[in-house]
């Protein structure tokens, strides 16, 4: 990179870091096969096709599907950089402008590597990341020791459900583990048929919760996702609808939703509640905070 480049990079580095810092969305659910890995694609790439830096992290144990998503190959992940075996440079795939994947398929393991001297290479490391805007996190479905862990180390986690009975159920359970981690919490209600069916379920799930979490608890709706087969074929594809298939009503739905993320990052920003670097992010996840 040239000087120039690099000190206009520093520039904007600056800036982003006066907009507010990274903002760490972990993105769970109690069921599987919900849309966690739909969405995080397809918000990533919307946030980084309006400007904004975009991490996006592949946290679903054993069930890591970005790379095919994102149609790109990734060899090496996060625990290759715990063990020391690659550097950050050696595991971030850059996707489009803006916005890289941080590959991460063996999270379970990720747990062994708390030692303070890992945790330290680990955060000179992400330097190379600094700058992030958002970084959003696939997390696995369920309650697990590493998805807590995510979780905790997260500003925002988002619940996503769909309207089955089943997948409810598990989504209100899984809000009220999370209830015990985090006071803010959002929830997106994916395939539905329309805007008011999705918003029915909220309410009934707010409802319950309200009744019987007693922790004090701000559960908030951030979007729902209207079913649409393109959706369905867009993994086989390979395509982002987000980018493809902009038209499609899904494809609104996720926009509006990547849009509301934007509005809270700078509704945080003029609180004056600057968030922490991916530095930051990292020393939280593996406990050194
Ligand atoms: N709004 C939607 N309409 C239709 N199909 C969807 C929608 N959202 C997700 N899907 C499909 O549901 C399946 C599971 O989605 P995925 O994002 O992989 O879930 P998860 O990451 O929670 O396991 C995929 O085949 C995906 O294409
Ligand atoms: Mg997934």
């Amino acid at each position: 990179m040239s000087t120039q480049a690099s000190k206009l990079e520093a520039l904007m580095d600056a800036q982003r870091s006066e907009r507010g810092g990274t903002r760490v969305i972990a993105i769970t659910s109690g069921k599987g096969g919900v849309g966690k890995s739909t969405l995080s694609a397809n918000i990533s790439y919307v946030l980084a096709a309006h400007g904004f830096k975009v991490g996006i992290m592949d946290a679903d144990i054993g069930l890591a599907n970005l790379d095919v998503m994102f149609n790109v190959r990734a060899e090496r992940n996060i625990l290759h950089v715990l063990k020391g075996e690659a550097g950050f440079e050696d595991i971030v795939v850059p996707i489009e402008k803006n916005l890289y994947l941080i590959p991460g398929e063996s999270g379970d393991e990720i747990l062994k590597f708390s030692d303070a001297t890992i945790v330290s290479r680990f955060v000179d490391e992400s330097q190379m990341l600094e700058g992030l805007d958002f970084l959003i996190i696939d997390t696995g479905a369920g309650i697990g020791d590493t998805i807590q862990m995510f979780l905790r180390a997260a500003n925002e986690v988002v619940v996503v459900t769909v309207p089955d009975p089943a997948a409810i159920t598990d989504a209100y359970a899984m809000v009220k583990v999370v209830s015990k981690i985090k006071s803010d919490l959002s929830m997106v209600v994916n395939q539905v048929r329309s805007h008011k069916e999705g918003t029915k379920i909220f309410d009934t799930i707010k409802k319950v919760a309200s009744g019987n979490i007693e922790s004090e608890l701000n559960l908030k709706m951030l979007g729902s996702i209207r079913s649409d087969s393109h959706v369905a074929r867009s993994v086989k594809q390979r395509i982002l609808v987000c980018k493809e298939l902009s038209n499609i009503a899904a494809a609104a739905d996720i926009e509006a939703i990547a849009m509301t993320l934007v509005d809270k990052k700078e509704h945080k920003m003029l609180e004056r509640k600057k968030e922490g670097g991916i530095g930051t992010f990292f020393k939280k996840l593996l406990g050194q905070f």
